[in-house]
């Protein structure tokens, strides 16, 4: 598993075929993804449905680097053993998910696994304050969760290199999610963030047959990213 601070592109299967997951997630990391985004969404906490356990569980073996969960779920708590059980790496969660947050993040590392904390635009940095350290990867959301192939919203930039600030030297991932592309991955990456979600961007113009799109598409954001820094 990759975990270290070195950048990482993470692209959501949420833009990917559902007819031929496994193959998607397979073909995406034979293309060089680092990571591979799993958005769950119940229609209740977000506009939109996906999937639940029992589709993490049926990739799991397709998907060789890091499965990262992001739950968009309320409530989340009575959900969290199932995703780990189901094979989830990284399990993300909204701090609006649940009551408990702290308690939250206590059951995803005392499964073993990594916590997240996912923030939506209009979520202040303040509800982590008490909670970072507890917490393994803050995702920071650049659209409002729930559909692909939104706009970047880009006020949420500033959010970042205070969250970067805030952070200090505790081993945290900073992720980005939503409306990443070449044009917007280099401006998050100045502000601290290493985890670029991609969807659309990733998965645009290419195909289970056609997998070498998607390796220009992960090569354009990353270059994109290092001729930034
Ligand atoms: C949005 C999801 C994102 C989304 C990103 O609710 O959490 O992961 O799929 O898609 P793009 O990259 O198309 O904005
Ligand atoms: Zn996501």
């Amino acid at each position: 598993m990759n975990f270290d601070r070195s950048l990482k592109i993470a692209p959501s299967i949420l833009s990917a075929d559902f007819a031929a997951m496994g193959a998607e997630c397979e073909a995406i990391e034979a293309q060089g993804a680092d990571w591979v985004h799993v958005d769950v969404m119940d229609g209740h906490f977000v506009p939109n449905l996906t999937f639940g356990p029992a589709m993490c569980a049926a990739l799991r073996p397709h998907i060789h680097t890091v499965m990262d969960v992001h739950l968009m779920i309320a409530p989340v708590d009575p959900f969290i053993d199932a995703f780990a059980k189901a094979g989830a790496d990284i399990i993300s969660v909204h701090p609006e998910a649940g009551p408990h947050t702290h308690r939250t993040l206590q059951t995803i590392r005392g499964l073993g696994k990594k916590a997240g904390l996912a923030l939506n635009p209009g979520t202040p940095l303040d509800v982590i304050e008490y909670l970072l350290d507890l917490t393994d990867l803050v995702c920071i959301m650049t659209v409002n969760p729930g559909f692909g192939g939104q706009k970047f919203i880009h006020s949420q930039i500033e959010k970042v290199r205070r969250l970067k600030r805030m952070i200090g030297d505790r081993p945290i991932h900073i992720e980005i999610d939503g409306g990443v592309t070449p044009e917007t991955a280099p401006l998050v990456v100045d502000a601290g963030a290493n985890v670029l979600v991609a969807g659309s961007a990733v998965f645009g113009g290419g195909s289970v047959g056609q997998p070498e799109v998607y390796g220009r598409n992960i090569r354009a954001i990353r270059e994109a990213c290092l001729a930034a820094v």
